[in-house]
């Protein structure tokens, strides 16, 4: 047994579960991703595509569940960065929708494990219809790379939990230089702010190491609310996936139903929700749009809501309205949501271990759904 055990903790690297060690991988992982892509002296990304971009006037992307919401992230960084409309959908919605889809469409599908059958089944509609495929994958080699016109690997590295953490951060920064390659062929992002962009996103391994420092103060939280039946996540403008993507790690691993909303949704109808048992985590980095969330905050402890805040280091007006803050490392705010999700991942991966959940292999769950 000793042998066993200690050929898993070395394959665990002596965390408890894969998927704490996969989210201490991400500063090495997000070095892998950019690893010699960025290139600040020529204001660009290096990517190895063979796609031309200025082909394209329009973006679909498709994916599923976790991957769904790095696509809704990249729906912002394509639009702010290369002023391309993109259109984003769960693939088992976009395969049966007859979209509407040209050669100069750009079809993107985001997949960790390359295998889920409705991703595989949407790009290859968006084919048909004469769009251009690229896949955003981690899995070298896997059947959607054999079908798309183009790959760009995340090198995530193998993600062996269930609740894809890794991958996710990969898919971001995948995503992220993805906008950079099309504004710079389009034009729309001159060069000053490219090299400033780029500049950002080559902080972002430290940055989220720094994040992963916020350990110790997350499973307090977590301990102090892990009895919670519901929990409710409020994010804005591109902090808005970022807020699904957390209610989905705490649904699948700890089981505690949570639902995401659009913060600015919250007076249309889910504030009928707070009383002082539900948890409600807000993202309220630095944005253009703070004020905007620090006022959905106010409404949210107005009615007893308790309000966790992710908010920017230095920030000294959310810890007024909010029993939690977590503070995060100050980032481009279009950058936010690559560190922001670090907390909300050991939210629920503390939160999981609290209540005695098998965190790698969550009850109905697979890794990779290869059958509809
Ligand atoms: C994420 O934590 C889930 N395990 C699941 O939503 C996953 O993201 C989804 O099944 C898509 O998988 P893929 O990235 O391998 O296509």
């Amino acid at each position: 047994v000793t042998v066993e055990w200690s050929l898993e903790a070395a394959e665990k690297g002596g965390h408890p579960h894969y998927m704490l060690k996969e989210i201490y991988e991400q500063p090495r992982v997000l070095e892998n991703t950019l690893g010699g892509r960025l290139h600040e002296e020529e204001a660009g990304v290096e990517l190895g595509l063979k796609l031309e971009p200025t082909r394209y006037d329009k973006v679909h992307i498709v994916a599923c569940g976790t991957a769904y919401y790095a696509a809704w992230v990249g729906k912002y960084l394509l639009e702010a960065l290369a002023r391309v409309p993109v259109e984003i959908d769960v693939a088992s919605e976009y395969r049966y929708r007859d979209p509407v889809v040209d050669e100069k469409t750009l079809a993107i599908c985001i997949s960790q494990s390359g295998e889920t059958i409705d991703t595989l089944e949407a790009i290859r509609e968006a084919g048909r219809k004469g769009a251009g495929t690229l896949g955003v994958i981690n899995a070298k080699g896997s059947s959607i790379t054999r079908e798309v016109d183009d790959t760009l690997y995340i090198h995530a590295g193998p993600e062996i939990g269930v609740a894809s953490t890794k991958a996710y951060i990969a898919m971001l920064a995948a995503m992220a230089m993805l906008a950079v390659w099309m504004g710079r062929a389009r034009g729309s992002l001159d060069e000053k702010t490219a090299r400033e962009f780029l500049g950002e996103m080559r902080k972002l391994p430290r940055l989220v190491e720094e994040a992963l420092e916020l350990r110790p103060q997350v499973a307090h939280i977590a301990e102090k609310y892990h009895q919670a039946q519901d929990y409710l996540f409020l994010g804005r403008h591109i902090q808005a996936p970022t807020a699904y993507e957390g209610a989905l790690k705490l649904k699948e691993i700890s089981y505690i139903h949570a639902e995401a909303y659009p913060a600015g949704e919250m007076k249309h109808g889910p504030i009928a929700l707070i009383d002082e048992r539900l948890p409600v985590v807000v993202l309220a980095t630095q944005s253009p749009f703070y004020e905007k969330t620090v006022s959905n905050i106010q409404e949210v402890r107005a009615r007893g809501g308790r309000v966790i805040a992710v908010a920017t280091e230095g920030d000294t007006e959310v810890k007024k309205f909010a029993q939690d803050v977590i503070y995060v490392p100050k980032t481009h705010h279009l950058l936010a949501p690559v560190v922001s999700v670090v907390p909300l991942q050991l939210l629920a991966y503390e939160t999981a271990v609290c209540l005695g959940r098998d965190v790698d292999q969550p009850r109905n769950l697979a890794k990779s759904v290869t059958v509809e």
